[in-house]
């Protein structure tokens, strides 16, 4: 298919064309309405289909880039002809054309540049299959720290998504990736999407940090081929090793590509397996690393959720197949006593501490986005919390952060509140249900006051014993400062 040689000034034309004719994210939102951009996230293409029927030229190029059905040469405001035989469009009957990738446009200006998508009834997925960007790419895009990064890596870069969200916080990008075709692809978007007048990016082919041996990064990501699969078969999502173990490794071996102060944030699936709490599994992969490391789960599927989710993403659901694919799958999962499969995030820091700190947790609530906006305070917090003793933490001043919240509910009529949660508006938005003592401390800490004193206070209102509240308190404040409810 595409032999990827397409002059840069086809490419420069292309732009143009589909930023005059208004295809742009807002454009193609604006044209399918929220009814048909729902049916086409079901696969559905008959609602968008209705709304790009009168032939503008919008209209022609959502069917033609995302829809992926033939639209007459005559009808598409673009250099054809070039496009044609460039690869890019091919000739169908008579005089339509039809799109040989999927051109999306994208966030930050950007048009990406995949495989088509794979829907009910199609061929099978070729194992070079270059994927487009999902849900998974917008939550690795949202977890990225946003602090300026000289050298940026991002392993598996697929089509390239996530370069065009690096593109001016860091200056050079390194963006490797097995599949040679992705690295074809990703060069268009990257074109495309003029991330080349915001970075200096280099593509290199190869398998995981094979291509940037012996090199550092002041920021790594990746969406890895995380799908724990039978097998290996679609480069874009299985990496062929057993279990998660891809997962392991991507973790393990980052502290060798991290530079002083650097970040990696890395989207994995981690296995739940009988007679062990999923929070060892994750943690002991991040305690390999002797780095400061925060993973988070934010969904777990049962393996029968999780093998019809994939079939389904392959658009293998209905085929003859399926029910042997989906037998082999779920047969190799109860082989190694799997219960369920958690997905999330990891975040590593090489903060340089030699009292690295690991934090393991699931939040499934919605967060404030983007994480990465926030994250290195995530980090602080959790490593503050961590390394803080009993005397320094009662010496210290905490302060309630902006965005906490005070609940108390119980039964009608009655004098004291049967629980009290502290909950942040802001962030990752936790709640914290808490004691007396700790939502007493809530209200009055404001960063002047040393917590000792304050707790002597306490015990006095109270009636409490000041030197049992002074032993017993600091344990459930490190909790409350490693969540971010107070801050130092
Ligand atoms: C899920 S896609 C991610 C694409 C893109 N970065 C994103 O965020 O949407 C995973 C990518 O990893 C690549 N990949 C698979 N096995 C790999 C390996 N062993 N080493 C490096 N990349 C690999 C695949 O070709 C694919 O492009």
């Amino acid at each position: 298919m595409v032999g990827m040689n397409v002059p840069e000034a086809l490419l420069d034309r292309l732009r143009d064309r589909l930023l005059e004719s208004g295809y742009t994210l807002d454009g193609v939102r604006e044209r399918l309405g929220d009814v048909a951009a729902s049916a086409l996230a079901r696969e559905e293409l008959v609602p968008a289909l209705r709304a790009t029927r009168d032939g503008d030229a919008l209209a022609a190029l959502i069917r033609l880039w995302w829809l992926g059905v033939p639209v007459e040469a005559a009808e598409l405001p673009l250099p054809v002809a070039g496009l044609v035989e460039s690869g890019l469009l091919t000739a169908e009957h008579g005089t339509a054309v039809r799109a040989a990738v999927h051109l999306q446009p994208w966030e930050e200006g950007g048009y990406l540049v995949s495989d088509r998508k794979v829907r009910p009834g199609d061929p099978p997925l070729r194992t070079d299959h270059v994927v487009g960007a999902g849900g998974a790419s917008a939550n690795l895009a949202q977890l990225a720290a946003r602090a300026p990064a000289e050298r940026a890596l991002d392993l598996g870069t697929g089509c390239g998504v996530q370069v065009v969200h690096l593109a001016g916080r860091a200056r050079r990008i390194v963006a490797t990736d097995v599949n040679p075709r992705a690295l074809e692809l990703a060069a268009l978007t990257w074109r495309l999407s003029g991330v080349h007048e915001r970075a200096e990016v280099e593509a290199r082919q190869g398998a995981m940090y094979e291509p940037v041996e012996g090199e550092r990064f002041d920021l790594i990501v990746s969406n890895p081929p995380f799908v724990i699969a039978p097998g290996g078969g679609l480069t874009y999502r299985e990496s062929g090793e057993d279990a998660d173990g891809f997962c392991r490794h991507l973790v393990r071996l980052a502290p060798r590509h991290l530079a002083p102060g650097g970040y990696a944030h890395l989207l994995a699936n981690w296995l739940h397996v009988k007679g062990e709490d999923w929070r060892d599994r994750v943690g002991g992969w991040l305690a390999e690393t002797g780095l400061d490391g925060w993973a988070v789960q934010r969904d777990v599927q049962d393996p029968a959720e999780y093998v019809e989710l994939w079939l389904r993403d392959s658009a293998e659901h209905g085929t003859p197949r399926y029910a042997e694919r989906y037998d082999a799958w779920l047969g190799r999962l109860e082989a190694m006593d799997v219960t369920g499969v958690g997905f999330g995030w990891i975040t590593l820091r090489d903060s340089g501490t030699l009292d690295p700190v690991v934090r393991v947790e699931e939040l499934t609530q919605r967060v404030e986005l983007p994480v990465g906006g926030y994250v290195s305070g995530v980090l602080d917090a959790i490593g503050a919390a961590h390394r803080l003793t009993d005397e320094e933490l009662l010496a210290a001043c905490p302060a309630v952060a902006e965005g906490v919240t005070e609940e108390r509910s119980g039964p009608p009529g009655a004098e004291d509140p049967a629980r009290i949660v502290l909950r942040q508006t802001r962030g990752l938005r936790r709640t914290a249900a808490v004691g007396t003592v700790e939502a007493a401390l809530a209200g009055v800490v404001d960063g002047t006051l040393p917590l000792a004193p304050l707790l002597d206070a306490i015990a006095e209102l109270t009636g409490g014993d000041p030197a049992e509240l002074r032993a017993s308190t600091p344990a459930a404040v490190r909790a409350l400062i490693a969540e971010g409810f107070f801050t130092l």
